[in-house]
């Protein structure tokens, strides 16, 4: 496995590999989330690509992008055992030189829900992907369910702008007790830990609700109460997988999407309804 940090030592590299070649970009701190993007892609591809890169762009100043979880040796060496053949992992002025001023801008769809939040989340993250495909130059991007709404931007974009790659979405992991495996959980204290499955509870009462003929504000509101009261809930809804709009009636392709504050953390998690 190659662990290179220059645009041109990455290109040199990807350029070689065996296609299909198949990219899941991260930012680090790696669980075992990522790493079922990387055995699907292992399983799919002739060879695997990965980024690791805390990006800037994507944390307004707000934000924890100093104290992101950090853990390049420790991560590259999952990645290797997990069968990635060439890691980039650029610094932040590898990825923005003196001078960068172009982004991507995701329109309408960046703006709700977690866009709402995290008003300029989703350019930073449109951009950021668009420099790393154009590095890496996949055949197939392998992106995790958790981020339900950064899923739609990518593919929307992908689409939009006409890139010639494939998008596969990869069903979240979860620990024992519900709650999706992310990179943020370490920031949980032991009481915040405990309470932040029930925020999955809530998404799997509403899918229950409305798969029995209830109304969607009759089911959002009776899953409210299923929230822990440790949690600050953000918002909880059902929404087209595609456009990310919201829907009235539980049919496929669809999410069920939620996001809460457990003390100074905030979660997001998601059911896909597929069919
Ligand atoms: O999901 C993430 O970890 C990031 O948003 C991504 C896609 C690697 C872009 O920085």
């Amino acid at each position: 496995m190659h662990i290179v940090t220059s645009i041109p030592q990455a290109r040199a590299l990807f350029d070689v590999l065996p296609r299909p070649l198949g990219f899941v970009p991260t930012m680090g701190a790696l669980h075992d989330g990522h790493l079922a993007l990387v055995t699907r892609a292992r399983a799919e591809c002739g060879a695997v690509g990965a980024s690791i890169f805390v990006n800037p762009t994507q944390f307004a100043a707000n934000e924890d992008l100093d104290r992101y979880p950090r853990d390049l040796e420790g991560d590259c060496a999952k990645l290797a055992r997990a069968g990635v053949d060439v890691i980039f992992a650029p610094t932040p002025q590898t990825m923005y030189p003196e001078g960068f001023s172009t982004f991507v801008d995701v329109g309408a769809m960046g703006t709700t829900f977690e866009g709402a939040v995290r008003p300029t989340h989703f350019r930073g993250v449109a951009t950021v992907v668009t420099k790393l495909l154009n590095i890496v130059r996949p055949d197939t991007l392998y992106l995790g369910q958790k981020d339900a709404q950064q899923t739609a931007v990518i593919r929307r974009m992908i689409r939009d702008l006409d890139a010639p790659i494939g998008v596969t979405i990869v069903p979240t992991e979860r620990e024992s007790d519900g709650l999706a495996r992310s990179s943020r959980n370490v920031y949980l204290s032991p009481e915040e830990r405990a309470a932040a499955p029930s925020l999955h509870y809530a998404l799997q009462a509403i899918r229950l609700a409305m798969a029995s003929g209830r109304p969607k504000v009759d089911a959002i509101a009776a899953a409210r109460a299923r929230v822990s009261p440790l949690a600050q809930l953000e918002y909880l809804d059902v929404v087209d997988a595609d456009s990310f709009e919201p829907i009235e009636t539980l049919r496929p392709p669809a999410f069920v999407i939620g996001a809460a504050r457990f003390g100074g953390t905030r979660l997001l998690d998601n059911l896909w309804i597929d069919g």
